[in-house]
């Protein structure tokens, strides 16, 4: 154990003494000739000259010591299935996808979309891509057409891996019509769609498109497929993510700074060995799935769980009963979730032993102190929030439990992890802050560590745009979130400065749900804010100014149009995206220059001050809104 200070500034002042450290935690084919190459900021380029494998490090390196410990634990309340393979069983299982994927024609660098639910298959496909070099693009199974025509597009793949359906709370979810239509709406057409067949609801093929992986995987039972070496810095999958633009970026990651970043968070942050067993309760589709469900842990070569469920289904005991069947050491999960926990019997929390756990860790949105103490009581384990974004892929503020054991404070995700050299900056002058309880914009100062995004997908100009700020010798990442520090170094993270809103962990683009809107022909302009909720974190409310007004006159009018707007949302972009509410307004408040004045509508919606208005147009636009709110 050392001292987490000095390992902090080891990490910062001798950057490439500290990460060819860490580098030593996976296996190399060919070692990297240089650590850090920061010669074109804000590029980074990790490991150059090291060639290696993301699928060996997650499989194939295991087979010589673990090869029949449990490798991936799958387990379905939804279909009441539970599989579990060992590290050799799943070696099988991904060569199988893997051959299969070649014969479709995918080779190394082309893109395989992944849209599909929480089953074995799923990590099978992800796991296979990065065996042979090619990248997979998963889309959250929750995204409905236009979403997935949009990132289809974006990512071209040459083959969609996709199943006939998910389950939701005992409800068959079919995904194949979604992805028909959203094929039909793409510019860009995969040559081939492979098909997982569940049983769980008939669906139809285009002949000569569509494939059936259950006779492929017979075909290929026994083909070896070699791990394909790859530069350290060739990208390993692209993972679309909001911003403010309408259009959602494809998050680019490397392999050989991922792989390492990911191996050292697991000891270090997450407490976790080789042998033992991790449960994440994310979903594939989120950066936490990639990291933390599969990645991570199978690089430390711990057993992980892959969940398809709800938590609070058969009954709230289903998270803890896994936990101690499996004896879950490190368990990492979102506060929405312990949220709806909070809510039912805690007794269910008392039923089994949970002496395995190390700790919960949650993340993806800020976890309320009432929450964190609630759930604290009820497990008797300790709960660390950690604070990351997809851009980053694994933590930048986190208590660093691993290197020297510090104490968590309620409210605040830590201190800045290892490899980060985080900084607050002035909203207006961009200058740092350093004093205390000093609110301003959380930034890091480049290169990004290993395994945080290389790129926005084929658009290293929006990379640099969106996120970095140069000033003389230097470059800032932007992370869009406001922070504090206090005096021992803690952040508290407040929300964040854009239009990205975090609906129970989920982020979205207000942008996004707006344009869709918007293609309801009978509204003239939307505006789309984040408000807070007491479940959710926040939910997404919408104001429509409407063509013809008189539509709304009644309130069963309005109704009427609400709801056929939020069907728009539903089928274009899913019913995460799905504002809680509609509401009608003559106007939209704007600056005199036409800005939409999201922060003060966000505020009047929360009851709050919404600030300095000198520059509104029209002030009953606003007033209108807080009219529609009022409590009562
Ligand atoms: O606003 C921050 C919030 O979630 C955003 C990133 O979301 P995503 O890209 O989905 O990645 C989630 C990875 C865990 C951040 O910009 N956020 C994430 N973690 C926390 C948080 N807000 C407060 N506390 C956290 N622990």
């Amino acid at each position: 154990m050392t001292d987490f200070a000095q390992f902090y500034r080891r990490s910062i002042d001798q950057r490439d003494a500290f990460w060819a450290e860490q580098a030593e935690l996976i296996d190399w084919h060919e070692r990297p000739r240089q650590i850090c190459d920061y010669s074109h900021p804000p590029f980074a380029r990790w490991f150059a000259g090291g060639t290696t494998n993301l699928c060996h490090n997650a499989v194939d390196r295991h087979l010589a010591t673990r090869p029949d410990q449990n490798a991936l634990i799958f387990v379905s309340t939804e279909v009441n299935e539970e599989r579990v393979y060992s590290f050799r069983e799943l070696h099988a299982e991904v060569q199988r996808m893997a051959a299969t994927l070649k014969s479709l024609g995918v080779g190394k660098g082309d893109r395989v979309l992944v849209y599909m639910p929480m089953i074995p298959e799923a990590a099978f496909a992800m796991l296979a891509c990065t065996r042979i070099g090619a990248l997979h693009s998963v889309v959250f199974g929750g995204f409905a057409s236009v979403s997935l025509a949009s990132r289809i597009d974006d990512a071209e793949p040459v083959v969609i891996v996709s199943a006939d359906a998910g389950s939701r709370g005992g409800k068959v979810v079919a995904y194949k019509p979604l992805l028909d239509e959203a094929i039909k709406l793409a510019q860009c057409k995969p040559a081939k769609v492979l098909m997982v067949d569940r049983g769980l609801v008939a669906f139809s093929r285009v002949a000569g498109r569509d494939e059936d992986y259950a006779a492929w995987r017979e075909t290929h039972a026994s083909t070896p497929v070699p791990c394909e070496w790859v530069d350290a810095e060739h990208p390993s999958y692209t993972l679309y993510t909001s911003g403010t633009t309408g259009r959602p970026k494809g998050v680019q990651r490397d392999t050989g700074g991922y792989a390492v970043a990911l191996a050292a968070s697991m000891k270090l942050i997450f407490l976790g060995n080789p042998g033992e067993t991790y449960f994440s309760t994310s979903d594939i589709g989120w950066v936490v799935g990639h990291s933390y469900i599969i990645y991570g842990p199978l690089i430390n070569g711990m057993a992980t769980i892959m969940y398809e469920g709800l938590p609070i289904r058969p009954d709230a005991a289903i998270w803890w009963s896994l936990v101690e069947k499996y004896k879950v050491t490190s368990m990492f999960s979102a506060p929405t979730a312990i949220r709806v926990l909070k809510k039912q019997d805690p007794a269910a929390l008392k039923k089994h032993d949970l002496s395995s756990l190390r700790a919960l860790f949650l993340a993806g949105e800020p976890l309320d102190e009432p929450t964190a103490r609630w759930i604290a009581d009820a497990l008797g384990r300790p709960i660390i929030d950690n604070y990351w974004q997809t851009e980053t892929g694994w933590p930048i503020l986190g208590i660093c439990n691993g290197v020297e054991k510090a104490p968590s404070k309620f409210g605040s995700p830590g201190k800045a992890v290892y490899g980060y050299d985080v900084k607050l900056l002035d909203e207006h002058t961009g200058e740092e802050l350093t004093g205390h309880h000093q609110k301003g914009v959380v930034a890091i100062e480049g290169p990004l560590p290993p395994g945080c995004m290389q790129t926005v997908w084929r658009d290293d100009e929006r990379f640099v745009k969106t996120y970095w700020k140069t000033v003389p010798g230097r470059t800032i990442y932007n992370t869009f979130d406001w922070g504090i520090r206090d005096e021992d170094g803690y952040y508290f993270i407040l929300g964040r400065t854009d239009d990205v809103i975090n609906v129970a962990g989920h982020r979205l683009g207000t942008r996004e749900i707006e344009e869709s809107i918007s293609s309801h022909p009978g509204v003239a302009e939307v505006a789309v804010v984040g408000v807070a909720d007491a479940l959710k974190g926040q939910v997404a409310m919408a104001f429509a100014v409407l063509k013809d007004p008189s539509r709304a006159a009644t309130a069963q009018g309005a109704r009427g149009l609400e709801g056929e707007i939020m069907k728009i949302v539903d089928e274009q972009l899913g019913a995460l995206a799905r504002p809680s509410r509609v509401r009608f307004v003559s106007a939209l408040p704007k600056t005199r220059s036409g800005k939409m004045l999201r922060r003060a509508i966000q505020a009047v919606c929360e009851q709050r001050d919404p600030g300095d208005l000198t520059t509104i147009e029209d002030p009953t636009a606003l007033q209108q809104i807080r009219d529609l709110v009022a409590p009562g």
